[in-house]
């Protein structure tokens, strides 16, 4: 593009420089002199020749000047790029070389601990063989020993003395069945004592309240007067039927007791026994289980499910003999109250019945309101189980033994309340405190409260309206 610029420049040039020097004469057209005026006009031709050619000059020179500044600025733009990946090219390269140099540090360290290894695997196996030879050389003492043994007491025992062994490792075999007869014994013995322990408590509370209520009418001190501070609220505050013990604690509600706590009961066909009174619904409730600090092990053979066993004010189970006689008295209500350690709080109602003893206590459930999901529903019909006598329809196992504690478990399903206690939220495990259906069932509960009442019990149907939507815990 250059090369024919450069003649046409000259050429440009030399007609400029030649148009210049006849600049003067330019002006002054005498048309006196034709020969002269024409070739003054072919100058003046020339001239507009030369100065249409100095303008398209100028013009090609503006556009190749703008076409180079443009390509200059390509090509400045392509080296700033260029420096700038060149740049990032070489920070990139120091990083490598950083990144080599830890390398080659690293795996001078490597070596060396390599050789260390080398020369301990080299020690320990000089040991081993050191500590096998020993055991060796042990084995072969033993085995001497043995037979020098053997042969000492073929040579020392008589048939007599081996008789005489044989009969006293027999004598205390027997003494320590006995033993532990006896030990079984006891504990029975104390089972009863407590029974009776109850049984002469509860007389007595029938008795210093007739003293009590003769002292009312008589208005005379009498010798149970001592007495008067070990009575219960309800014994203080009756007057009639004082002979008669509660049949259970929605009557002791009726009787105007509004203090939970312990009082004996004796419901019809029962023997008198203590249970505790939840008053703070507005009617009075029997608790048959509480869960609230884990200091009770609930992991029970069926004859302590049976009876009952723990704290009447703490964590315990009042027994499935005591529960049956409380619901023969009529329709009942199976009230369950649930607590998460979100301070999450849920409850659901049954009408319940439970068969006796000739029936393994078979449950008998439907769901009246609540705001918790009903994972009992397939439990109704299903007997009690507990670790010693498996009635889980389940073919295989034993879920009691697989969950602890004594339910009314069917093929295992994800409730029992009776599980074992644990102190935090305790996830993934199976065997907790558990009230839930479904695959993500082990979350173990903070608190359960079991009780019963009488479905005749005004209040229910308030408590029942208050039912709002089911829910499950997280
Ligand atoms: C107590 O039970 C007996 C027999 O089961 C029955 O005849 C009686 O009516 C019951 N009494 C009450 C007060 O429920
Ligand atoms: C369930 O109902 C009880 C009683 O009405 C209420 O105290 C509790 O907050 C409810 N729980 C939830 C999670 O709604
Ligand atoms: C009650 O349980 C025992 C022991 O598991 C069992 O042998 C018996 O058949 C059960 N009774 C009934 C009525 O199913
Ligand atoms: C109840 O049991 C049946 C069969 O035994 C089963 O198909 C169903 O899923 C169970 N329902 C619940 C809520 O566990
Ligand atoms: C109960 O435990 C036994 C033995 O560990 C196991 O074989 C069985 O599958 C378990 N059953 C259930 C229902 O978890």
């Amino acid at each position: 593009m250059r090369k024919p610029l450069f003649p046409v420049l000259f050429v440009l040039a030399a007609a400029c420089a030649a148009s210049l020097g006849g600049k003067e004469e330019l002006p002054v057209v005498q048309p006196e002199a034709p020969a002269e005026a024409r070739s003054r006009f072919a100058a003046l031709d020339d001239v507009r020749l030369l100065t249409n050619g100095l303008l398209q000059l100028g013009q090609s020179l503006r556009e190749f000047v703008q076409k180079t500044k443009g390509q200059i600025n390509d090509i400045f733009q392509k080296l700033n790029i260029f420096d700038h990946s060149f740049y990032q090219l070489s920070v990139i390269a120091s990083e490598i070389k950083e990144e080599e140099e830890e390398l080659k540090k690293t795996t001078v360290i490597l070596k060396a601990s390599n050789e260390e290894i080398k020369d301990l695997s080299v020690e320990i196996s000089s040991k081993m063989n050191d500590i096998l030879l020993e055991r060796t050389q042990l084995q072969n003492k033993v085995d001497g020993l043995e037979k020098k043994l053997s042969s000492l007491t073929h040579g020392l025992m008589t048939r007599e003395q081996v008789a005489e062994i044989n009969s006293l490792r027999d004598v205390i075999q027997s003494q320590e069945q006995s033993i532990t007869r006896l030990l079984a014994a006891v504990g029975e013995q104390s089972d009863q004592i407590n029974q009776q322990r109850i049984k002469i408590k509860v007389l007595e509370e029938k008795l210093t309240a007739k003293a009590a209520a003769q002292e009312t009418v008589e208005r005379t001190p009498g010798i149970f007067n001592t007495e008067a501070p070990t009575l219960t609220p309800y014994l203080a505050s009756s007057t009639t039927a004082m002979m008669d013990l509660p049949s259970d604690c929605s009557e002791l509600f009726s009787r105007g007791e509004r203090v939970s706590t312990v009082y004996a009961i004796q419901p019809n066909g029962s023997e008198p026994f203590m249970a505790f009174c939840d008053m703070s619904k507005g009617f009075g409730a029997t608790v048959i289980q509480r869960r609230k600090d884990g200091l009770v092990n609930f992991d029970q053979t069926w004859d302590k499910y049976e009876n009952g066993f723990g704290d009447l004010q703490g964590d315990f189970w009042l027994g499935l003999r005591k529960i049956h006689f409380l619901v023969t008295q009529g329709n009942s209500v199976l009230h369950i109250q649930l607590e998460d350690w979100k301070q999450g709080r849920r409850f659901i109602n049954y009408r319940f019945y439970l068969d006796g003893a000739e029936r393994n206590y078979t449950i008998h459930l439907k769901q009246l309101s609540g705001n918790l999901t009903d994972p009992m529903r397939n439990h109704t019909g299903m007997m009690f189980s507990t670790k010693d006598r498996d009635n889980d329809n389940h073919p295989d196992s034993n879920c009691a033994h697989n969950y602890t504690g004594g339910w009314w478990f069917n093929a295992c399903g994800d409730t029992n309340l009776n599980g074992r206690y644990f102190y935090v939220r305790a996830k993934g495990r199976r065997r907790g405190i558990q009230w839930k259906q479904g695959r993500k069932a082990s979350y173990s509960l903070k608190f359960t409260q079991i009780s019963i009442y009488p479905v005749a019990t005004p209040s229910i149907s308030s408590s029942i309206s208050a039912s709002t939507e089911t829910g499950t815990f997280p």
